[in-house]
Formats: structure tokens, C-alpha cells, sequence
């Protein structure tokens, strides 16, 4: 079938996509556009544009200066494609530092939305340390195109000349542009998404909008993330668009495209050229991730459906009797009273009796975390409504009201967290509360913030939705005289569902003038933004931990992340390895998956296999649905029970590791789980691999990931030696007669790891040449930190081997003693731990001086095991070592070993 009886081939290749890859003809013609599937031997799109191409913008007025160049883009013909055309931009290029460019271009005579600097603080960035420039930008006066190469491979990460494609489109409420690709393009991110980790590089479709969904595959969830990472030829750049609006990101054969429904295009390009040097890049914009509490990095169970504090008590203390470690006993709605947040159910839940468990966890170094939905019910004489109202803390609709939704307690209105004086105070003072009520080691997260609704756009008590009552989507609740009806209509749950289909109407307004139209996506990350700022207020200079559902770029600063509600299904235990590596692409690497899935009733062999996976995700936390059948690893006592135990011991005798980790993503960004490829990035196997990950620099995770299996088939990635984590036994050594290029096969490469159920534990693999850290597990976090340390030594080749460990006390943000430790063993010589303390509070940090005292003071102060009580060395020849301990008073304390 087809619109256009003939038409020549050049113009078929002309054509330009108005579709995405799998889109139908009905839908086309519903976008408005042409369909033609006749012609596909040219690669044209079968959903094609009815309208000439835009001509674009010419450029004009060109400054340059030592840090960038400034001119106008003015429109060269007519193009209104979905929207008011917008005749005069600037383009504002700033060479920000050395590794990172950024491209902003806006209307020049009149202000357009950007995100605020609430929201994101680096907007407008005074940061300027070019040294040498590590890129070039280029660009083509008429049309205006413009191109970015890297100096350090002379690649062409961006290009915005895309053939068949219009170069520039700035209208009223719509925004495009393209970038080339290469041929099967190697991309990462652009999320929140359950995909995987790969994005198909031939038709995906990423819509940007915050939804409360049940992890659909390949559609648009809670959180948005305009950031992807591309690996080209072993090196990886990344490119940020700084727009919260409304977008879909396309992935279609050898191009990007972006099609935003307003705000302004504000690229930033990152030239890496390594994917973890792009990381670091990314998080020095967005913010570095936070450094979570210790306890935080302990497993945490949760339940939505406990029917009292009893079964709460109950399975706190199952979790004790069966010597199973947990450091987070989290309880869901149920504990409110109607769903009222701040309020306790006094007949399930008493208050009294909450706090008693919350005290019962404290005296167990354990803690608490409570749910906290943004809703707040309209019920006069209920505190947190009567002091909102007076303090004008909620979000409007045009017509002046609060804006009126429907989430569990029934009608609600929502705070607005862009209100950073009046609502962040209101919220500091609900948040206090509970602190107040049960103690100092209660945490908040913070659920439903897309926001989601369940009604659309807004309802009102009498039940009726504003469909229900025939307001028409975009319009609706007093939007007359809003110009919203969008003609680019992104891909909102796959099908270009209405923009406030389960959440708040987009016309609503937030104090300061900003329309939700704009700032959707970023609801949940400004409500982690509020509730960071108000535990810091509450308790100064202690970690908070929050999680948080909702997210954007930047939200890792405030809050760890879990994928959402899952199905307890084999593909979900997959996905959750996806969703973790790409969440440690944007910032977020503290985040974890339901541990067992949340929907649907799992099966033994299912929950066993994702609690042995999810006891190493950096937020390990089981959790699970009101309607599903318990999944506690207690429930199935000979099978899930021990293996669980053997999992979480694993994960607490790694907790040196982990902190050191977490440290290190603070400071970095670089994320706890990673792809292959982040360390292994010229060896082009690993580009697809997502079923298997690291865990740190040094150890490989190939777990099982369907039912039945009892063995692992693992690829081992570049040309190293692997132990196993367990065995101990070398499981791949590096092969002399390998001498395969990037890309070719190797199948030598690939071994078997054993891993039955209810026996081995999962498959896990050690570098050669690395030195991991870990400590006698106990029952938790606490208990286990004030164990003695013990190394694990994998020699490489050579016989050498590295590793370091960071510790602080675990809980300040501004720590009193910080010790950093490296080993190093040279083959031959001796094993080498050099430590550096370091103390704000003692004069200039340096702790030469350190007397007796302050020494013992700081050992009480980081409570944390500091004798090395145990070496076990992989990969050795011969029979043993001795070792001996030297304490040096200062900087440094060193452990000698002599082989015997
Ligand atoms: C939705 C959340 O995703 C889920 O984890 C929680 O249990 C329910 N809301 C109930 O609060």
C-alpha cells in the first residue's frame, strides 16, 4: 500500500521518518504523515513527512573569544512543522573545560523554560579550566550545521548535518535535531527504561516522560535521563541534553534524533575517551553521587502488605534467629492511618509501637525506613493539610485552587518542591516529626513522585474525573487560554498517550511562575532535592539515605533509586542487571532491583537465584506486592534460606569493598556495577554482553538468569587471568597463544561455571592482579566493620597485585579521620599497605604528628576492624607466606610479608 503512485528514487531517499522503527500505517496517518512500505530497499521510512524539508538557519553575528563562540541563527525560510516557527536563536558555544563542550541554543528575544538552578545547580556554569582543548568544534554557516571532533582519535562524536534530515527546528513547542551515527551504533542510557542495556541501535524510541507504570519493556517509566554513552572503535564519549520537557529520543540506522516539546537545546558533549572518564565528566555536571551511610550498603527487607507491627517484629526477628544479616526493616503504606502520610494506623501500626521496634533496631546498629508519598489528603483538621494550606506550600492550578488529585488517601494536593523557602520549611517539619517520634535512625522513601495520579490531569471529590466529565486532554481543569495543544505528540506509554494520563495536568503552576508542562520530570528529583536538604537540617553532618523513585539527571546527589515494580519473572531478574548498569550511567549508582519481583508470586528456585544476585547490587533490598504470596528467604527454609545466607555473607564479607566503592563513585562517579566494556573497552566482545557485569575493578558476576540452569557459560574479557571467587581455583588463564583481535572470535574465552542450586553460590570471578578487602561477616553493617580486615590477593603474571580500601566512620558527612589504604605487592618483594590518614580538625590534615591519643581516638571514631587478620593469596607456586605486622605512629603503617 501507498500514498504516491510514482515518485523517483531520489526523492524516496529524501524522505523524512515522521515514524519509529515498528510504527504501523494507521498510526502513521494518524501522526499525519505518508506511508509507503514499497520502497524499503533504500532505506527510506516507510512513515514519511508530507512537508518539505526546513531549510534550517543561517548563521550570523559570530563572536569568538579564548572560551567559546556566540552568534545568531536566523531562520531561513519558513518550516512550522509542529508549532510557530522562531526566527531568531543564539547559539551560545562554551568551551567548558578541557573534555567537555557545550552547545545552548535559544530564542534570542524572548525567554523560553530552562531548568531552573534549583534544580540542577551547574545551569549556568561559571566552571572554566580549558587547558589543552581536547576537541574541535566546527560548524556550516548556511544551513547551520555544526560538528564536534575529538582530538584524541579525531573522531566525529557530533554531527548535526544528518542526511535526509532537517538540521535545526526551533518552534513554539516543538525542537529537533540530529546527530550521525556510525553503521549499528554501540549506545547506552536514555532511560528510565527495562530494556537492554544496549540500546537496539535500529529502532528505539525513548520517551522522556516521568510514569508511574509497572515496568513495561521499551517504554517511558519513572524517571527521565536525556544521557547517552556511545562506544566507537574502544573509546566512548557521552552527550547530555539539559531539557526537562517532554521528549522522545530516536534511535533509527546511523542517527539520533531528538524531538523535545519545548525548553531550549543545551547540549553538553563529554569526549571521554574512556566510558568511566565520561562518567566522571557527566557526574562533574550533574552532581557526583551522594556517599550513603554504611548501614544503607546492608540488605533491607520490605513488603507491601505487612498486615501489622507485629508481622513486622516477626520477621525482624526470623531474620535474627536464623542468622540472616539485614540493617533495613522497611515498612510500606499499611503503617498510616488512611494512607495519611505522617500518621500511624493506631489499631496495626501504633504509633507507640513503631517507634518501640524503631528502638529495638537502634540498640541493633539496624535501621528503619518509612514510605512518604508526595500526596497530601485534603482532610481539614489533619495537620500536614491545615499548616500546607496556610503556608501556601501546594501546587495551583491556573485558576489559583491547589490542584486537586486522587492517590491513596483519596483527594489529594501536591507539594511544590520548587517552592524552596515555604515548602522545603513545611516539609523539614513533617520529616522532623517522625524523627521525633521514633528516632534518629528512621529514613524516608519517597514513592509515586512522576507525580503519579490516579486520576488524569486533576479530579474532584464527587469521583469524577475530568474525562469523566468530558475536559478534554491538555485542556483540562481551567486550562482555558493555555496553549497546549501539542502537535508533536511524544510516545507517553508507548501509544502518544495524553501527557497527564495518571499524573498531574501539565497547565498546573508552581509559585514561581513554572508550569508543570516544563517541569514534570523533574517532580521526584526536586522532592529528593527537599528531602536531602531537610534531613541535613534535621540531624546536621549525618548521611542521609532516601530512596527515591522518581528520578532526572542529578537525583544520585540526594537519593539511591530502585527500578520499580517488577514482575517476579525470569526476564525481570535480567532486566534488573540492565537497569542497574544504566542507572550508573546517569549518576545513580545506588540502585537495586525488588529482590524476588514485586507482582506476581515467585517460586523458590526464582527468589532463590535473584536474592543471590541481588545480595550484590549496590542497594540490596527484597520487596514485594500487596497481593503476592511472602517472599521472606525464610518462607522456603530448605532451599532460598541457605542460599540467601550464603549470598548476604558474601555481600557483608565484601563490605570493606563496597564502602571503598561507594567512596570512590562519590568522588568520581564512577558506578559500584559496570559493563564489561568499562574496563575491558578494546576488546569489542563485550559491547553486547549484559548479562554479565563487574562488581568494582576486580571481580567478574556471571549469574544465573533462567530456570533451571546449574551452570554459567561466562565470557572472560581481555587477556587476564581469572579466579574463581569461592574455589579459589584459576578459572581462565591468560592464554600465550591467544593472539585474536578485538572482535574475532575467541572462543577459548568462554568457560563453564558451575552453579547448582542450593550449592554453589554465584559464579563470581577475581582479576589477577587485584587485592579485595573484606571482614568476618556478621549480622550487620556495624557488627561487621568492627572486624578484622583480611585481603585477598589474585596475582596477576607476573605475580603482582593492587588493591585499596577507604574508610571513614561510616555516618558524617564531614568526617573527623578519613584512612586511605593501597596495597601493592611486586612480585619478589614484599606486600606493601601504605595507609594516609587524614583530619580536617587537626591543623593543615597532616597527621604526621598524630599523637597516641588522637590515634586511639580515631580508631574509636571510625569503629572499623584495623588489623589485616588474614592474607589469602590466588595464583601462588609455592607453598606459604609469613607475614608481620609493623605499626608505624603517622602516616603510613606497613605489613611485611616474607615468603617462607
Ligand atoms: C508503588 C511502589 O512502587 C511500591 O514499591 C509500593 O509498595 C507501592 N507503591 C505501595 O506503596
Amino acid at each position: 500500500k501507498k500514498d504516491v503512485d510514482y515518485v523517483s528514487t531520489t526523492e524516496i531517499a529524501a524522505r523524512r521518518d515522521c515514524g519509529y522503527m515498528g510504527i504501523n500505517a494507521q498510526e502513521c496517518y494518524y501522526r499525519g504523515c505518508c506511508w509507503d512500505s514499497t520502497a524499503n530497499n533504500l532505506n527510506a521510512p516507510f512513515c514519511f513527512l508530507k512537508q518539505h524539508a526546513c531549510k534550517g538557519y543561517g548563521v550570523k553575528n559570530v563572536q569568538e573569544s579564548a572560551h567559546g563562540i556566540t552568534f545568531d541563527l536566523e531562520l531561513l525560510g519558513a518550516c512550522v512543522r509542529f508549532g510557530e516557527d522562531v526566527t531568531l536563536l543564539t547559539a551560545i558555544i562554551d568551551f567548558e573545560t578541557e573534555s567537555r563542550i557545550r552547545i545552548k541554543i535559544v530564542d534570542k528575544n524572548s525567554n523560553r523554560y530552562e531548568i531552573p538552578k534549583e534544580a540542577l545547580p551547574t545551569t549556568d556554569s561559571t566552571i572554566r579550566h580549558v587547558g589543552k582543548r581536547g576537541y574541535t568544534f566546527k560548524y556550516n554557516k548556511s544551513p547551520f550545521t555544526f560538528s564536534i571532533i575529538r582530538s584524541h582519535d579525531g573522531e566525529v562524536i557530533f554531527d548535526s548535518s544528518v542526511a535526509n534530515m532537517d538540521n535545526l527546528i526551533f518552534e513554539s513547542d516543538y525542537l529537533e535535531i540530529s546527530t550521525t551515527l556510525p553503521e549499528d551504533a554501540n549506545i547506552y542510557g536514555l532511560g528510565e527504561v527495562v530494556a537492554s542495556f544496549r540500546r537496539d541501535p535500529n529502532g528505539t524510541r525513548q520517551t522522556m516522560w516521568n510514569r508511574d507504570a509497572a515496568t513495561p519493556v521499551n517504554q517511558n517509566v519513572y524517571g527521565s535521563h536525556p544521557f547517552h554513552l556511545e562506544m566507537r572503535n574502544g573509546n566512548a564519549h557521552g552527550v547530555f541534553l539539559r531539557n526537562s520537557n517532554g521528549m522522545d529520543v530516536i534511535l533509527t540506522p546511523k542517527k539520533l534524533t531528538y524531538k523535545a516539546i519545548g525548553g531550549v537545546l543545551d547540549f553538553t558533549v563529554f569526549m571521554g575517551p574512556t566510558p568511566i572518564d565520561v562518567i566522571n565528566q557527566y557526574t562533574e555536571v550533574i552532581g557526583r553521587p551522594h556517599m550513603p551511610p554504611a548501614w544503607a550498603m546492608g540488605f533491607h527487607q520490605s513488603r507491601y502488605g505487612y498486615g501489622n507491627i507485629e508481622d513486622v517484629n516477626q520477621v525482624v526477628s526470623r531474620y535474627r534467629q536464623e542468622n540472616l544479616p539485614l540493617d533495613g526493616v522497611w515498612i510500606d503504606i499499611d503503617y498510616m492511618d488512611s494512607f495519611k502520610d505522617f500518621t500511624y494506623d493506631e489499631t496495626r501500626f501504633p504509633k507507640a509501637k513503631v517507634r518501640a521496634l524503631a528502638q529495638d533496631l537502634q540498640s541493633n546498629n539496624q535501621s528503619m525506613v518509612l514510605i512518604i508519598d508526595p500526596g497530601i489528603p485534603i482532610a481539614p483538621g489533619y495537620e500536614p493539610y491545615d499548616i500546607g494550606m496556610r503556608d501556601d506550600v501546594f501546587i495551583k492550578t491556573l485558576t489559583g485552587r491547589p490542584i486537586e488529585g486522587r492517590v491513596w488517601p483519596g483527594q489529594t494536593y501536591f507539594p511544590d518542591f520548587f517552592n524552596t523557602n515555604e515548602t522545603w520549611r513545611y516539609w523539614q517539619d513533617q520529616l522532623a516529626k517522625i524523627r521525633h517520634d521514633l528516632g534518629d535512625n528512621v529514613y524516608p522513601w519517597i514513592d509515586m513522585n512522576e507525580p503519579s495520579n490516579f486520576c488524569n490531569g486533576s479530579c474532584t471529590k464527587d469521583n469524577s474525573t475530568a474525562i469523566e466529565r468530558g475536559v478534554k486532554s491538555l485542556e483540562r481543569d481551567g486550562a482555558a487560554g493555555l496553549p497546549l495543544a501539542l502537535k508533536y505528540l511524544i510516545n507517553n506509554g508507548g501509544c502518544q498517550a495524553p501527557l497527564d494520563e495518571k499524573t498531574i495536568a501539565g497547565n498546573a503552576v508552581h509559585k514561581n511562575g513554572l508550569r508543570l508542562m516544563d517541569t514534570h520530570n523533574l517532580y521526584g528529583h526536586m522532592e529528593a532535592a527537599a528531602t536531602h536538604h531537610a534531613l541535613l537540617q534535621i540531624k546536621p553532618n549525618k548521611r542521609p539515605f532516601i530512596l527515591t523513585r522518581a528520578s532526572f539527571a542529578g537525583t544520585g546527589a540526594f537519593a539511591a533509586h530502585w527500578t520499580g515494580d517488577n514482575w517476579s519473572q525470569w526476564d525481570h531478574l535480567y532486566y534488573s542487571i540492565p537497569g542497574i548498569l544504566s542507572f550508573g550511567l546517569f549518576g545513580i549508582p545506588f540502585t537495586g532491583s525488588d529482590i524476588c519481583g514485586f507482582l506476581g508470586n515467585v517460586t523458590d528456585e526464582l527468589c532463590l537465584r535473584w536474592h543471590q544476585l541481588g545480595a550484590l547490587a549496590p542497594f540490596s533490598r527484597n520487596h514485594n506486592d500487596i497481593h503476592a504470596t511472602d517472599q521472606e528467604p525464610f518462607v522456603w527454609p530448605d532451599t532460598v534460606l541457605p542460599a540467601t545466607r550464603q549470598a548476604l555473607r558474601i555481600r557483608y564479607s565484601l563490605l570493606p569493598y563496597y564502602y571503598t566503592l561507594f567512596e570512590r563513585a562519590h568522588r568520581t562517579g564512577q558506578p559500584l556495577w559496570q559493563p564489561l566494556f568499562f574496563k575491558f573497552s578494546q576488546d569489542s566482545a563485550t559491547l553486547d554482553i549484559d548479562k554479565q557485569f563487574l562488581l568494582g575493578d576486580s571481580i567478574m558476576v556471571s549469574p544465573v538468569l533462567s530456570q533451571g540452569q546449574i551452570q554459567v557459560e561466562a565470557y572472560f574479557p581481555g587477556h587476564e587471568r581469572w579466579f574463581d571467587f569461592t574455589t579459589h581455583e584459576c578459572v581462565m588463564d591468560r592464554d600465550p597463544s591467544n593472539s585474536t583481535k578485538p572482535g574475532e572470535e575467541r572462543p577459548h574465552r568462554y568457560r563453564f561455571l558451575k552453579a547448582k542450586a542450593g550449592e554453589d553460590p554465584v559464579p563470581m570471578s577475581i582479576l589477577g592482579g587485584s587485592i579485595v578487602p573484606i571482614q568476618n561477616p556478621q549480622l550487620n553493617v556495624a557488627a561487621t566493620r568492627s572486624q578484622p580486615v583480611s585481603l585477598i590477593i589474585a596475582l596477576d603474571e607476573k605475580g603482582g597485585a593492587h588493591g585499596e580500601m577507604y574508610v571513614d566512620d561510616g555516618e558524617s558527612v564531614q568526617n573527623q579521620y578519613e584512612a586511605r589504604v593501597t596495597f601493592k605487592l611486586t612480585a619478589g618483594e614484599q606486600l606493601v599497605s601504605h595507609v594516609i590518614l587524614k583530619s580536617p580538625s587537626i591543623s593543615g590534615g597532616d597527621l604526621n604528628n598524630m599523637t597516641a591519643t588522637q590515634m586511639q581516638d580515631f580508631k574509636d571514631k571510625i569503629n572499623h576492624g584495623d588489623k589485616v587478620e588474614k592474607v589469602t593469596i590466588l595464583g601462588l607456586n609455592f607453598a606459604s607466606f609469613t607475614a608481620e605486622r609493623k605499626v608505624e605512629d603517622g602516616t603510613g603503617s606497613r605489613l611485611d610479608m616474607y615468603a617462607q
